[in-house]
C-alpha cells in the first residue's frame, strides 16, 4: 500500500470517529505506521505510571486531517504551501504531517528561548565553496539590527554588512522546514529570481550563503515597508494610486511570465514601497517554472487570493497571477478582497462559484469607474482560458482602457510622480514603516530541533546551490 493510501485510510477511520474524537476533545497523534501496542498504555502500565502516549510533537490538529491541506499562519493571513496533493513533489507520510509547523514551532521556541544572538550560528557557520571570491560571505559578516518580518520559513532581519556599513534585508530560511515542506526546489527558484532579475520593480539579492541549519538571502532593504501596512493605514486608495501600483505589479508579473515563471503569491504583504514611492515585489518562495502547455498542481498561495482552478485542484498556470492581480486591484480600491469570508471554506465556495460584487457608490460610499470594474471582472473570470492575459499576456493587460493614461516607458524609468512617498528619517536604519510586532522582537537566534537536524544532515548536499 502506498503512503498516500495508508494516510487516506487513516483519515477515513478518523472521519468515522469524528464525533467521539472531537466532541470529547480527545488529542490526535500522527506517528509513522507503528504497531498500535507501542502506543497503548495498559492498565498495568498505568499502575506503574508508565505512559505510552506519543511525544507531544506528534500532536495533530483536526484541520490537518480533514481539510487535507496544510495551513500556515503568517502574520496577517495565512499562506498555504501544500505538498500533499502535488504531483510536483512527494506526498508526506503521517509522520511528516505530525511534525506540522505549529508543533515544531512550539518545540523550537522552547529550545530557543534563551539562546543569545550569535552563539549558535558562530558554531554552525560554514562556507564550503565560493563561486565569486568577492561575494564570499557568511553570517559573521552581518550584524543583525532588527527583525522586520516573519514568514512561513523563517525570519527577515535588517542587517548591516560589517565591512562597508551597508544596510540590507536578510531572510533566513530553516533547512529542516524546507525539507519538511518539500520547498528546496522553490527556494532555488527564489534564489535564481532574486539574484538574476534585471527588473525595476523586483527585489534583488546581493548575497546568498548557508549555515549548517539555515539558508540566508541578503537583499536590498526596501525602506518604505509593505503596501499592506500603507493600505491598512489609508483603508482604501483612490483609483489613480491603485492604478500606479497595479501596473508595476502587473508588469513585473509579465516579466516573470516571459521567463515561464508563475509567481503564485500576490498580496499586499509581499509588495514593498521604496523610498521613492515605487514598488518592489518580494517573496518568490512560491514561484515555479511552468512552461507553455504544462500545469502546476501544488495547492498553494494565500486563501483570499487563490484562483478557482487552484481551489478545484485542476492544475494551474500563469493565469492564476492575473486572477490575483484582479483581487489586488479590488482590494486596493475597495479596502478588502472581493470574496472575503471569515469561514475559509465559504470563501472558497464564493471564489469558485459566485460572481464578483462591486460596492454601491452611494450606499457604501465607494465609487469605481466603469473601466476599473471591467478590468477587475475580466481578471476575475473563473475560467482561466477566458481570463484577461491568458493568451495576450501583459501586452493585452496594458492595452486595457483603465491603463490608458499610463506612460509605461516613463514608469519603467521611474519618471512619473509617485502618489505617495513614505515618511522616513535621515537614518538609514529607520524601521518605522515596519510592523512593531516584529521590530520590537528581540534578536535571539533560534535553533533547529535535533529531529530536524538529522534530516538536514542527511540531505545537506541538496543545499549546495546556496553556497556563497
Ligand atoms: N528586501 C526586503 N526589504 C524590506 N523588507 C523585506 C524584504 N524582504 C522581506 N521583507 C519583509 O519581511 C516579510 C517576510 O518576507 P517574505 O515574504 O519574503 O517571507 P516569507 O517567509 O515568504 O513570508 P510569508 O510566508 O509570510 O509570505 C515581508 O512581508 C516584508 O515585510
Ligand atoms: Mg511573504
Amino acid at each position: 500500500m502506498t503512503n498516500q493510501r495508508k494516510r487516506d485510510d487513516i483519515i477515513h477511520v478518523l472521519k468515522n470517529c469524528y464525533h467521539n474524537i472531537f466532541e470529547k476533545n480527545l488529542p490526535i497523534y500522527g506517528v509513522a505506521y507503528p504497531h498500535l501496542k507501542d502506543f497503548t498504555t495498559s492498565k498495568q502500565d498505568a499502575l506503574k505510571k508508565i505512559s505510552k502516549k506519543p511525544p507531544k510533537g506528534n500532536l495533530l490538529k483536526s484541520e490537518d486531517l480533514f481539510r487535507d491541506k496544510w495551513y500556515k499562519n503568517s502574520k496577517s493571513d495565512s499562506k498555504i504551501s501544500d505538498t500533499n496533493k502535488s504531483s510536483e513533489s512527494r506526498g508526506p507520510s503521517i509522520s511528516e504531517i505530525s511534525s506540522s509547523e505549529d508543533s515544531k514551532q512550539a518545540e523550537y521556541d522552547s529550545v530557543s528561548a534563551n539562546i543569545e544572538e550569535g552563539k549558535s550560528h558562530r558554531k554552525s557557520k560554514k562556507t564550503i565553496y565560493s563561486k565569486d571570491r568577492n561575494k564570499q560571505v557568511n553570517l559573521d559578516d552581518f550584524e543583525k539590527l532588527k527583525v522586520i518580518g516573519k514568514g512561513t520559513f523563517g525570519k527577515v532581519y535588517m542587517v548591516k554588512k560589517i565591512t562597508d556599513g551597508k544596510i540590507y534585508a536578510m531572510k533566513s530560511i530553516r533547512k529542516d522546514v524546507m525539507i519538511e515542506n518539500d520547498q528546496i526546489e522553490s527556494a532555488k527558484m527564489e534564489k535564481q529570481i532574486l539574484l538574476n532579475n534585471q527588473y525595476p520593480f523586483l527585489v534583488k539579492m546581493s548575497y546568498v550563503f548557508q549555515s549548517k541549519d539555515k539558508v540566508y538571502f541578503v537583499m536590498n532593504f526596501i525602506r518604505g515597508g509593505e503596501l499592506f501596512t500603507h493600505l491598512n493605514n489609508e483603508k482604501r486608495f483612490p483609483e489613480d494610486k491603485a492604478r500606479f501600483y497595479a501596473i508595476q505589479i502587473m508588469l513585473s508579473i509579465g516579466y516573470l511570465h516571459k521567463q515561464d515563471i508563475v509567481y503564485r503569491d500576490i498580496k499586499p504583504e509581499n509588495i514593498l514601497i521604496g523610498e521613492d514611492g515605487y514598488l518592489y515585489l518580494a517573496d518568490f518562495g512560491l514561484a515555479k517554472s511552468v512552461k507553455k502547455g504544462e500545469l502546476a498542481t501544488t495547492f498553494c498561495g494565500t486563501p483570499e487570493y487563490l484562483a478557482p482552478e487552484i481551489i478545484k485542484e485542476e492544475g494551474h498556470n500563469h493565469a492564476v497571477d492575473w486572477w490575483a492581480c484582479g483581487i489586488l486591484i479590488y482590494e486596493m480600491i475597495v479596502g478588502f478582497p472581493p470574496f472575503y469570508h471569515k469561514n475559509q471554506n465559504t470563501m472558497y465556495d464564493l471564489i469558485e462559484k459566485f460572481p464578483v460584487k462591486f460596492p454601491d457608490p452611494v450606499k457604501h460610499g465607494i465609487p469605481m469607474s466603469d473601466e476599473a470594474r471591467d478590468l477587475i471582472s475580466t481578471l476575475l473570470e473563473k475560467d482561466p482560458k477566458k481570463r484577461l492575459g491568458y493568451d495576450g499576456g501583459i501586452e493585452e493587460i496594458i492595452a486595457h482602457p483603465w491603463f490608458r493614461e499610463i506612460d509605461v516607458d516613463m514608469l519603467l524609468n521611474k519618471q512619473l510622480d509617485a502618489p505617495f512617498i513614505p515618511k522616513l528619517s535621515e537614518e538609514l536604519t529607520d524601521v518605522s514603516n515596519f510592523d512593531k510586532e516584529f521590530t520590537s522582537t528581540d534578536l535571539t537566534q533560534s535553533i533547529v530541533p535535533r529531529g530536524g537536524m538529522e534530516a538536514v544532515e542527511k540531505l545537506n548536499s541538496m543545499f549546495n546551490d546556496f553556497d556563497s
